[in-house]
């Protein structure tokens, strides 16, 4: 059973000018990947029109978290 977390990052944006889901980060980011670099590549991600800014200040949180859950 999803948690309300994981239902939520179903709906919410991850990159916003490219449509690509919050999930699909996450996803990323569970499977190993570690730099925002890697998860450009896996999702697609930072190639939209905000150039990173956006997204790759959310990609770094994220990544923060993860490590403090490591
Ligand atoms: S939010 Fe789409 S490339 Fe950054």
């Amino acid at each position: 059973m999803a948690t309300e977390e994981e239902i939520l990052a179903r709906v919410k944006p991850g990159c916003i000018c490219k449509g690509i889901k919050l999930y699909v980060i996450l996803q990323a980011i569970e499977n190993g990947a570690e730099t925002f670099e890697e998860i450009s590549t896996i999702t697609g991600i930072g190639g939209g029109s905000c150039k990173s800014r956006r997204c790759g200040e959310k990609v770094a949180l994220l990544l923060e978290k993860q490590k403090q859950q490591a």
